[in-house]
């Protein structure tokens, strides 16, 4: 990413994986290229393949020397989703989504929680202000490490581990991030979920890195929920949370529920970051085998990504110009199923395209 020092030239991989991720990183692409283009920027593309069919065919899940390709060649990555039901055991989606996640170090997943129109919450008497939230999630730890295994696998006396992995320097640094993140956007809440009354080892340092960090932004006020009780306190009162900060598989969890009260899994982004580096950004939706191949599926968290990636990249205007037409779309009901409305994936991409041209 160091190489590359134009800023307004910047090279970006597409991993549009499976279902349909197939579906809506073509719609994220047309609304990428009609967002480059309004401002005057310059995008070079390149697709990569990988996903159930290649690895079907060949084998091929993240070739060895693909974290080093992104960190050389590129400035950020675009994936569209991973799974398939013909690979249950999701070798290929662990490989690629799980190693870029661990092989880039990209330790935040930040997954921002924004209802942008009322009418979609789920939730009664609830408005924009009130889900306005991000979940950060610790992207490269926990139980996500795939440390462990089977004994006597298949027996009745089976054993299975599987390991959770807490590092003081990996909490710190995405407990740290949180903070600074919420200092930067002039933020005032921090809220950190942990499950420490049980996992006594593991979440006992969460607790105390939480303690010693919070420290340094007194102006910040700091607060902490067990797991099970910051969800039905997301359902309950949204409006109490600005930023959220917890483990991989917390995070993972806390994402899908946050996404629904925002409006709808199809619509919520997110980023898997490290700062400073070639990061990768991706729906936080899955391949969503029940509606993939007939052309429904909603793009617009996809779009919604490619946002947040544009900001990343320090496109901002371009960022806030696909949010804007985003938000027109939602207005005019230019939607999907998913949402209400009746057009295709396709269909809402171009529209959102068609509006940033317009702007
Ligand atoms: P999913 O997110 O694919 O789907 C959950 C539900 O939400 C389904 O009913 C689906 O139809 C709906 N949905 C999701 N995205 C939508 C969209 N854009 N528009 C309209 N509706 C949408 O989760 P799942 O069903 O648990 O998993 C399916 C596969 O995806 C599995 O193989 C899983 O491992 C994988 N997965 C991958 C990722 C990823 O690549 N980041 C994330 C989650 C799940
Ligand atoms: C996500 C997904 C992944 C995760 C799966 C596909 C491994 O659910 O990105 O939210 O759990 O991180
Ligand atoms: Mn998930």
């Amino acid at each position: 990413m160091a190489e590359n020092s134009n800023p307004s030239r910047k090279r970006v991989a597409l991993i549009p994986g499976d279902g349909i991720g197939k579906e809506v990183v073509p719609a994220a692409v047309k609304v990428m290229k009609a967002a480059a283009a309004a401002g005057g920027r310059d995008l070079a593309l390149t697709e990569f393949d990988w996903g159930a069919d290649r690895y079907l065919r060949d084998g091929t899940t993240l070739p060895a020397d693909a974290p080093e390709m992104f960190r050389r060649d590129f400035d950020a990555i675009l994936l569209g989703a991973l799974g398939d039901p013909r690979t249950p055991e999701n070798k290929h989606g662990a490989d690629i989504l799980l190693g870029l996640r661990s092989k880039l170090d990209l330790y935040v997943n930040a997954r921002p929680c924004v209802l942008f129109d009322r009418r979609l919450t789920p939730l009664k008497n609830r408005t924009e202000d009130d889900v306005r939230f991000l979940v950060l999630r610790e992207n490269t730890e926990g139980l996500y490490v795939g440390m462990g295994g089977f004994f006597k696998k298949g027996t009745a006396d089976e054993v299975a581990i599987q390991e959770d992995l807490n590092t003081r320097k990996g909490v710190e640094r995405i407990i740290r991030y949180a903070f600074k993140h919420a200092k930067a956007r002039g933020l005032t809440r921090v809220c950190m979920s942990d499950k420490s009354n049980a996992l006594t080892f593991g979440h006992d340092l969460w607790q105390r890195v939480f303690k010693i960090v919070r420290q340094e932004y007194p102006e910040i006020e700091a607060s902490h929920q067990y797991i099970d009780n910051l969800l039905m306190q997301m359902v309950r009162d949204p409006s109490q949370f600005q930023v959220i900060v917890t483990s991989n598989l917390f995070g993972d969890i806390a994402s899908d529920l946050g996404a629904q009260l925002a409006g709808g899994l199809g619509l919520a982004p997110s980023g898997n970051i490290h700062p400073g580096q070639v990061s990768l950004f991706e729906p936080v939706h899955g391949s969503a085998p029940n509606i993939a191949g007939k052309g429904i599926a909603n793009p617009l968290g996809s779009i919604l990504t490619v946002a947040m990636m544009f900001e990343y990249l320090g496109w901002n205007d371009e960022a806030g110009a696909i949010d804007r037409a985003v938000r027109a779309a939602l207005r005019e009901g230019k939607t999907p199923a998913e949402l209400g409305g009746t057009l295709g994936t396709r269909e809402v991409g171009d529209w959102v395209a068609r509006a940033l041209a317009k702007q």
